[in-house]
């Protein structure tokens, strides 16, 4: 069921895209890669929205309102430093809809507790967290909230993650319900759109997160880059350059892998690598170099942008008000499933 919903394939005809972020942080360049890099290339040839999730970074940051609010302008400066251009992409803050918040509530009494329990995401995160004896509501009822931001916009397409499927799935299974009670195809079912590139890990490794401070963000100076690489975790057993090197597990060659123009060359790097006789120095010499290619325009663009934050807000609040017009749309079909009445004034 879900897989024939999952695709790799680009999309061909004229898709209704939505995808999110959640304000916790500057995006870094596993965004860059697993996402940011394939809106680029979706806009324009797609309605695409991209929605900055800030109620929904709240479900787990609660305790830090003052860090999600200052970050929804982090994030919108990441979006255009990289070149997602609000004439061709619209740029939405999640708690400017209210639409989102009362389509959630109505959602929520087509999924039961058990359901949200088990999606394996939301408890792969609550480990992470540490929120096992105490889950905020909030938490475990996000993916409802997504249901509501995929559908609010008729979503069809979710470029998104190997970990977000299951939201996905959990949208279309209240899509079918929906459509069920409405006796019609209301609301149409997504697809996710998986990012042909594997997730990027951290220097260190393991997954790339702001707390753990392993990753690279966009916003990161030159020094900062050039000492996050040196510190980039390769085969602890190629001491010597001599030495035979892993390949697999090396975070230089992921990062290579990701970002270097010539892949036949990294073929070439890692073949002599595990040879022996190329050294981590020079392997991340070359990388450095081509991370500080790639930020050193982001970077110049963010800082310009930077300085007038009240611009930058106002393409967000624009791009706002223009999701609106579908969201209330789409909230005034669904209020009728539940036979509600019109909200008075619409
Ligand atoms: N859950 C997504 C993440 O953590 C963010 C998100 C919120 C999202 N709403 C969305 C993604 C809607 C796709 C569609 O990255």
């Amino acid at each position: 069921m879900s897989t024939n919903r999952t695709s790799d394939r680009p999309a061909t005809r004229r898709e209704t895209i939505l995808t999110g972020d959640r304000p916790t942080g500057p995006l870094h360049l596993g965004h860059y890669v697993g996402s940011l890099r394939s809106r680029l290339e979706l806009q324009g040839a797609h309605d695409q929205t991209i929605l900055i999730a800030d109620l929904q970074a709240l479900t787990d940051n609660a305790g830090r309102p003052h860090d999600v609010r200052r970050n929804v302008l982090e994030v919108a400066l990441d979006y255009l430093a990289v070149g997602i251009d609000p004439a061709r992409t619209t740029i939405a803050v999640q708690s400017g809809l209210p639409e989102l918040a009362e389509l959630t509530m109505l959602y929520l009494n087509l999924v039961t507790v058990a359901r949200l329990e088990r999606n394996p995401t939301v408890k792969a995160e609550i480990q992470m967290r540490g929120f096992e004896r105490d889950i905020p509501a909030g938490f475990l009822c996000y993916p409802v909230s997504q249901a509501a931001d995929i559908t609010a916009f008729r979503a069809t397409l979710v470029p998104v993650g190997e970990d977000q499927v299951p939201m996905i799935e959990q949208s279309n299974e209240i899509v079918r319900r929906l459509n069920r009670m409405a006796g019609r195809d209301l609301l149409p079912e997504a697809r996710a759109l998986l990012s042909s590139t594997p997730r990027l890990p951290g220097i260190d490794g393991r997954k790339a997160s702001k707390s753990l401070g392993n990753a690279i963000s966009l916003s990161d100076p030159p020094a900062e880059i050039t000492a996050k690489v040196r510190r980039m975790y390769t085969d602890p057993g190629h001491v010597y350059a001599s030495d035979p090197g892993r390949v697999d597990g090396n975070v230089v060659f992921a990062y290579l892998d990701a970002f270097d123009p010539c892949p036949a060359e990294v073929e070439d790097l890692k073949a002599h690598y595990h040879r022996g006789g190329l050294g981590d120095m020079a392997l991340k010499r070359r990388l450095d170099g081509i991370l500080q290619e790639l930020v050193a325009p982001i970077r110049e663009r963010r800082a310009e942008l930077a300085n007038d934050p009240g611009a930058v807000l106002d393409i967000v609040r624009e791009g706002t008000m223009r999701a609106r017009e579908t969201t209330a749309s789409v909230l005034a079909d669904v209020r009728s499933v539940f036979h509600l009445p019109p909200r008075p004034g619409h």
